[in-house]
This record gives C-alpha cells, structure tokens and sequence, in this order.
C-alpha cells in the first residue's frame, strides 16, 4: 500500500515536472518565433527603404539607332549602356519603341562588355559569352549563365526624355543593386 501512494505521488509530481518543463519550454519557443516574425518585418522594412533611384539617360531624340549610350545605373559603380535598337523590341520605350538599356558588366565575371553593331549583340571579350538585347538580354552562348540584368526606362513624350527607373536581374558582383 505504501509502494502504491509511493508511485502515486511519484507519477503526481513527475506530471507537474514535465508540464512545468512544458511551460518553461514555450515561452522560448515564442520569443523565437517573434524574433523571426522580427525579422521579416525588417526586411520588408529594408526593402521599402531602398526605393531605385530616377536617372535620366537622355533625349530619344538624340539617340542614334544601333549607337550605345552610356550611363551609370542604379549609382556610379554601376555601368550601364542604353541602345536604340533601329526596331521595335519587347520591353522598348521612345516613340519608335526601341530604347533598351542593359548593365555593361558580363554576368559570368564581370568584364565590361561590348556592343558589336554588325550582329546587335553584347559580347564579352574576356571568356566570349554573348547577350542578345532584342531579347531582354537573353544569355546566348559563353561562360555565363545568367542574362544580362535589364535597365528598366520609362519615356517621356512632353520632353522626350528617356529614364533609368529600376533593373530586373542583379548586377554582377552585388548582393542588391540598390546599396
Ligand atoms: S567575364 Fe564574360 S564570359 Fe567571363
């Protein structure tokens, strides 16, 4: 009878343990759980914060079809080339639709690229890749293995103006391409 009680209390007070130990348990798994939601906030807060930046590239009017035209973008580390393509192409802007702009570092290491007239392609001297910017800056052929980050431009008819407002794809060498 004394061995039964024994036990009883025993599985009495192991019971109280382990719910303490539960209830000790998780107020930890909360304070976790509010440090991740934490997290996500400031991220987005982080992204709100870091708006791309409105840069004029120039007059559409000035811009001769198959020239590049270069600029930075998003800041000055960034080089970028605008390029009228002569026709008009997916994602285009200007009165005739062709204005497209690109990063002129090559996505495989970073070498500044060149725009070869004859073939209206971006060509990368270092390793040989090739971009196509008719086609969103599609990675044709290379080392490289990602397209080429495109420039996004808006146009503005009143004063023919072409501008850079933000880049899809990240430029070579960041984490973001607003720093
Ligand atoms: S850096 Fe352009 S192909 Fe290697």
């Amino acid at each position: 009878m004394t061995e039964k009680v024994s036990r009883r209390i025993f599985l009495k007070v192991a019971g109280t343990s382990v719910a303490g130990v539960g209830a000790a348990v998780s107020p930890v798994g909360s304070a976790v759980a509010a440090g991740n939601n934490q997290a996500a906030i400031q991220t987005a807060a982080g992204a709100a914060v870091l708006p791309y930046p409105k840069i004029s590239v120039g007059k559409a009017q000035s811009m001769q079809a198959n020239t590049p035209v270069s600029f930075s973008y998003p800041d000055g580390d960034s080089p970028c080339v605008a390029i009228k393509m002569g026709q008009r192409v997916a994602g285009g802007v200007g009165p005739d639709g062709d204005i497209v702009a690109y990063s002129n570092l090559c996505t495989h290491m970073g070498c500044p690229l060149m725009y070869d007239p004859a073939t209206q392609r971006f060509k990368c001297p270092c390793h040989y890749s090739m971009f196509d910017p008719e086609k969103s800056g599609q990675m044709i052929c290379g080392q490289a293995t990602e397209d080429l980050p495109q420039i996004q431009l808006e146009y503005d008819p009143a004063s023919d103006s072409v501008r850079a407002v933000a880049v899809t794809g990240l430029i070579y060498g960041r984490q973001a391409n607003v720093l």
